[in-house]
């Protein structure tokens, strides 16, 4: 039998909270205050513990800090007399599994409190991800690249060939497939792994402020040239310069480096001095560069000068045997960066994430499990923690067929709906998801007249 502890100053609270939870067949035991509850929570080991907030002696908040300093990982439902948002937000930041006002209607109670212990069960009947995947364990670095399909395979081998050879490379890719990444790696794995890298976005700057980035100026060679700058080739020295975007280049500056590539040097704006070029020259593109040939808009001799290797990075969807261990891979890294303990994947996660298309590749998904990392109530991603671009989820050139006509008030009552049924109608997890106030919700259910 499962053991609940609730403790609240107020008999008459308790009382009735006992008689909803025993008639659940769950084995109550009452504390009358926090010391006694911490107590309690040593001697008795309860499966859940439903606190009050505002008690004499200490507060709701700090049993749950007690807990925490415990490393005990049994869930705490916050309770408390009034709607406070800021107390709210504080709870379920120190680790309340979930907040609720009292008096709480009996259906609600049974519900948070059966919704709480089936997540410990969930958690207990999966494996740890720390514990699986040790090959994955040495990935402390950001630079770890995830990729086990033939083509990902063959990219590695490449990278191993040309970062012991100064080649130039061209990474292909559409956006967030880890173009940066491979640069990145192609850098550190070879010989000019001790040089310096230095990145420029081709894409994002103005013609003059990118010539200046890239080959420096002399003082007084433009109107803000208050002093002689040194340009990110002459920077880059005998390491790597990385040209991000290349397709954003303006056709002058195109011919400027055309220029740096034939000639293996160059001259500062408004200067005279040449420099030579020593740099491995890696650019990066989500645009086919072939059509823009075509379309006139980029240089062909240029493409060749810069494509002496090149690497085609593929689409996620099209390496969908990489999602699991990617998703291992940002779980690690994000409960780091983060200081989360999200380390199980509920059942049907990876395969609900196989389905979906990821037009923004490996980027979206890793955004996507950070969310899920930051909705998770306890250790582990399931899938309402789970939040995709669903309306994309088939292929753009299905989309069109699919399109319906509908009114945004369609979409927006449809959406609505949909989260709710996700989420099993908890408001309050809806609303995060939704990012509208949990009134706001109401009267949207409300309006859109939304039932269970
Ligand atoms: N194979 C992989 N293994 C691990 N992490 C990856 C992998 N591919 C991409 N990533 C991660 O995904 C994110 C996006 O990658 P990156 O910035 O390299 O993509 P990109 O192709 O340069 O995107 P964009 O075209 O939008 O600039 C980064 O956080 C990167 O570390
Ligand atoms: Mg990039």
């Amino acid at each position: 039998m499962e053991k609940i502890l609730i403790i609240d100053d107020d008999k008459i609270i308790r009382k009735i909270y006992r008689a909803t939870l025993t008639k659940e067949g769950y084995d109550v035991i009452e504390a009358e205050d926090g010391n006694i509850g911490i107590q309690y929570i040593k001697s008795e080991n309860p499966d859940l513990i439903l606190t009050d907030y505002q008690m004499p002696g200490i507060s709701g908040l700090e049993v749950i800090s007690e807990i925490a300093k415990m490393k005990i990982t049994t869930p705490v439902i916050m309770l408390t007399g009034y709607g406070d948002v800021a107390l709210t937000i504080k709870s379920i930041q120190k680790g309340a599994f979930e907040f609720l006002e009292k008096p709480t209607p009996p259906d609600v109670l049974r519900e948070t409190v059966r919704r709480a212990l089936d997540s410990v069960k969930i958690s207990q009947s999966l494996p740890d991800i720390t514990t699986l995947n040790t090959r994955l364990d040495a990935d402390s670095e950001n630079n770890f690249l995830v990729g086990k399909t033939p083509k990902m395979k063959e990219i590695f081998k490449n990278i191993g060939m040309i970062s012991m050879n100064k080649v130039n490379v061209l990474i292909e890719g559409e956006t967030g497939t880890g173009k940066e990444l491979i640069a990145r790696l192609v850098h550190l794995s070879g010989i000019t792994r001790d040089r310096p890298l230095v990145v420029v976005n081709c894409s994002a700057l103005t013609e003059t402020i990118l010539e200046s980035e890239l080959f420096g100026h002399v003082k007084g060679s433009f109107t803000d040239s208050i002093r002689d700058k040194k340009g990110k080739f002459e920077l880059a020295a005998d390491g790597t310069i990385f040209l991000d975007e290349i397709s954003g280049m303006s056709h002058n500056t195109q011919v400027k480096l055309l220029r740096v590539l034939q000639e293996l040097e160059f001259e500062k704006v408004g200067g005279e001095e040449t420099i030579p070029m020593r740099a491995r020259i890696i650019t990066a593109t989500n645009k086919n560069l072939e059509e823009l040939i075509k379309e006139g808009k980029f240089r062909e001799d240029l493409y060749y000068r810069l494509k002496v290797f090149t690497i085609q990075l593929p689409p996620l969807k099209e390496r969908k045997e990489d999602i699991e261990d990617l998703v291992i891979h940002f779980m690690k890294k994000l409960n780091k960066k983060f200081g989360k303990n999200v380390t199980k994947i509920g059942d049907g996660v990876i395969e609900m994430l196989q389905d979906y298309c990821w037009p923004g590749n490996v980027r979206e998904l890793e955004n996507t499990i950070l969310q899920a990392i930051v909705m998770s109530k306890n250790d582990v991603i399931e899938k309402h923690n789970i939040v995709l671009n669903t309306a994309l989820s088939t292929n753009i050139s299905d989309r069109s067929q699919v399109l319906e006509l509908k009114s945004l008030s369609e979409i927006e009552k449809d959406h609505i709906e949909a989260i709710l049924n996700r989420v099993n109608w908890n408001k309050v997890e809806a609303s995060r998801i939704l990012g509208i106030t949990r009134p706001t919700l109401n009267s949207k259910i409300e309006k859109y007249n939304l039932a269970r």
